[in-house]
């Protein structure tokens, strides 16, 4: 082996350039063969190096989400829940209504599907390196409070206003103290018509003066989400209690 070689290899190494390292050999072989010109043979050999850089780049954004799961899209049996229209959905994760700054609300009972739904969409967006990122809406809520006795709550809200895609689980399962639901109305008015979130809910609207013990916070909230919003209104039956409705039918 000649010493350019060796040092060639020795470069690579130093810059990290592992997929290059390990396509070097190939690569020569391709060169000494005569088939592609100089510069198509630089191309393919980089193109190694770029593809693992997009993969780990996605890898990390699915990472940085913190999704419960990574339950996707092909995963939903629609014909469960035929209150799902499958072309909606389908719409969505052509992620259009984050181009368009709109927002996606699930609503219906526990277990048909609401978290299932909104996380398969999440993950296409960070796939697609939309800065994605899920979160339960009582622990949004205990972040905030948390930043506010620390005096930095304003960091914290531009820290969720940050991303492109934000999704807010499970609003309503717990009461929200007036004074949280404040800090709630804060982050959703800085994003309003600027990001897209994605926000599912067993309450029905006319319901969330209860869930936020305020009716005029609670209608602030709303008027904001639903300005832009399309609204997936699921009715049927619980996935997690599937097998129990199969013995019944038996
Ligand atoms: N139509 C469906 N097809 C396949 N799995 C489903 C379907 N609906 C729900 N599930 C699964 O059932 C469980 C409950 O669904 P989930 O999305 O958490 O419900 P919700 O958030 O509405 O309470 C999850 O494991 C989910 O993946
Ligand atoms: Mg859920």
């Amino acid at each position: 082996m000649n010493s350019s070689y060796q040092q060639l290899v020795k470069n690579l190494d130093y810059l990290k350039l592992k997929k290059m390292r390990e396509h070097l050999d190939e690569i020569i072989d391709t060169a000494m063969s005569n088939q592609q010109s100089f510069v198509e043979i630089l191309v393919r050999w980089t193109n190694h190096e770029i593809d693992m850089r997009e993969k780990n780049m996605i890898k990390s954004m699915v990472k940085v989400a913190a999704f419960p799961h990574l339950k996707e899209v092909k995963d939903f049996d629609f014909s469960f829940q035929p209150s799902v229209n499958k072309q909606q959905i389908l719409d969505f994760i052509s992620l259009r209504f984050i181009n368009e700054n709109e927002n996606i609300v699930f609503l219906g009972p526990s277990g048909v599907g609401k978290t299932h739904l909104s996380t398969s969409i999440g993950i296409v967006a960070a796939r697609n390196r939309v800065s994605t990122y899920f979160i339960k809406c009582h622990e949004l809520i205990q972040q905030l409070k948390k930043a506010k006795i620390e005096n930095r709550l304003e960091a914290r809200l531009k820290h969720y206003k940050k991303y492109k895609l934000l999704i807010i689980d499970e609003i309503g399962y717990l009461p929200i103290d007036p004074e949280d639901a404040k800090l709630f109305f804060q982050l959703i008015d800085l994003r309003y018509e600027k990001r897209s979130t994605i926000l599912t809910t067993n309450v029905s609207f006319k319901s969330w003066d209860e869930v936020f013990q305020d009716s005029k916070l609670a209608n602030a909230i709303l008027d904001r989400i639903l300005h832009h919003a399309t609204v997936v209104n699921i009715i049927g039956k619980s996935y997690r209690i599937k097998n129990h409705f199969e013995q019944e039918d038996e």
